[in-house]
């Protein structure tokens, strides 16, 4: 049983970050799911969370947070650029995510990948008691579980990828494909977002590993690994309780009244990222305005945007390309005192979120690729009043499950999405509480908690 080894997680960043407040420093657990899904898991089985602080280079000691144990990794200045920035957000992130931007295949860039996945399997190997659960996370930490299994053969070690897995004529480019996928076979248990992506995968562990099975087990070097896919979901409670208070009932009415109270609403909600198609939903919108489909006096779009490793060109290019973007569309419709676009560049608190959703007649959900996409989750878990519309790109790994529910479109064609757009505008009320009803009842069922349960079960098996 899982539940009596004691159980690790690796990931990037630790699930808490340094805040300063009154002239000292506090350590506070980060927003979002994957942190809430799996903080009860670690509490359970007193364990802990290996990750670097986020920081620059410091020396910080091993400190507990609200009962969990974190061991911060520390990455140099050389290591940030090498590590993260370079392999992992210029060379990994674009390849996995259709190459949407070239990706840049640098061998310096693939050393400090090695030494620093090298770090953090030492980290865990030394702390790690006999037979103990190691759950590495994500494409920073590929090389990880082949690694740790190395040096630990008795633990027990799984992966969770939680962006999408590329199918062979892209990830064919990685001059350092065999020993990702090398690293990756160290695990017991491999999960991805999506079937498709399991399928990939198992399809280039044959081929250029020459590992041998059927889908979801595989064998390699004597053992056994077994991959599938595990969709991340979100805390559905968390989202619908809130929505259910008096209190989101006022914001909502307060964010109506803001914007208009005869005004429809288009929302979108993303870290700012190129893989997010926020110009696409841009020029579609554009569209409907100049075709007179849509007009400023009944309709408004606002995008929160979160920025996002802003230190990377290519970041920074995309939120300028997005402003730009804004900056055209309400030069030429806003009127005096009503914007075409509402741009909000920055974090919004939970109830803030919740209240925009509870509000939007339609949520937009537009990204030229995404492992998941976690807002259209919480775009339904956030409306028991059971209205709104979702319109969703069809690469998300959201759309696997949602297909049926939201208006399913293509974000590469503009005209397509506008027609998407309009046609999720004047979506009659019973097929929205239709719709609203099947995204309510897929996220609930299958939550947060149900997601880390699965994998950890199956982890144990
Ligand atoms: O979706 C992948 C992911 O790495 C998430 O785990 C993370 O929350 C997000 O992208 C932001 O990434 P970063 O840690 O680079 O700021």
């Amino acid at each position: 049983m899982l539940s009596s080894r004691k159980l690790f997680v690796v990931a990037n960043r630790l699930p808490v970050s340094r805040v300063r407040r009154g002239g000292e420093f506090h350590w506070v657990t980060s927003p979002g799911g994957l942190v809430s899904a799996l903080v009860p898991a670690l509490r359970e089985n007193r364990g802990t969370w290996i990750g670097w602080s986020g920081e620059g280079k410091s020396t910080l000691k091993p400190f507990k947070h609200e009962g969990i144990e974190n061991v911060p990794v520390e990455l140099n200045k050389a290591e940030l650029e090498g590590y993260y920035e370079g392999f992992s957000n210029a060379t990994l992130w674009p390849l996995y995510h259709d190459c949407v931007r070239p990706p840049e295949y640098r061998r310096s860039w693939w050393s400090t990948y090695v030494e620093v996945n090298q770090r953090f399997a030492e980290v865990a190997s030394k702390l790690a008691p006999d037979g103990a659960a190691v759950w590495v996370q994500d494409y920073h930490l590929q090389l990880v579980p082949g690694m740790l299994r190395a040096r630990r053969p008795d633990l027990r070690i799984g992966f969770f990828l939680h962006i999408p897995f590329p199918p062979q004529e892209l990830f064919a480019q990685l001059p350092w494909r065999s020993e990702i996928l090398k690293g990756l076979m160290g695990a017991d248990l491999i999960g991805f977002q999506t079937r498709v992506g399991a399928q990939n995968f198992g399809q280039l562990a044959r081929r250029y590993l020459g590992a041998r099975g059927r889908y979801g087990v595989l064998s390699f070097e004597g053992r056994e690994v077994r991959y599938a896919d595990f969709p991340i979901s979100i805390d559905f409670r968390r989202f619908d309780d809130i929505a259910r208070t008096p209190d989101n009932a006022k914001r909502i009415r307060s964010v109506r009244k803001r914007l208009g109270e005869e005004r429809r609403i288009l929302l979108g909600i993303d870290r700012l990222d190129y893989t997010k198609g926020i110009d696409s939903r841009l020029k579609a919108f554009r569209d409907l305005l100049a075709t007179g489909a849509v007009d400023v006096e009944r309709t408004v779009l606002v995008q929160t945007a979160v920025p996002s490793r802003e230190r990377m060109k290519s970041y920074r290019d995309e939120r300028d390309r997005v402003e730009r973007l804004i900056g055209e569309i309400n030069g030429e419709h806003s009127l005096l005192g009503q914007s075409a676009v509402q741009y909000l560049r920055r974090n919004l608190p939970v109830e803030e979120l919740v209240a925009l959703y509870g509000a939007a007649d339609v949520m937009l959900v537009t990204p030229l690729r995404d492992g998941m996409n976690l807002v259209a989750k919480e775009y339904a878990a956030s409306r028991p009043d059971e209205r709104g519309a979702l319109v969703l790109s069809e690469f998300t790994g959201a759309a696997h499950e949602l297909y049926n529910a939201a208006l399913i479109i293509n974000p590469y064609d503009v005209d397509g999405l506008a027609a998407a757009m309009l046609a999720a505008l004047e979506l009659e009320e019973d097929e929205q509480r239709r719709r609203m009803v099947r995204m309510r009842r897929v996220v609930s069922g299958h939550d947060v908690y149900f997601w880390a349960n699965s994998f950890l079960e199956a982890l144990a098996a």
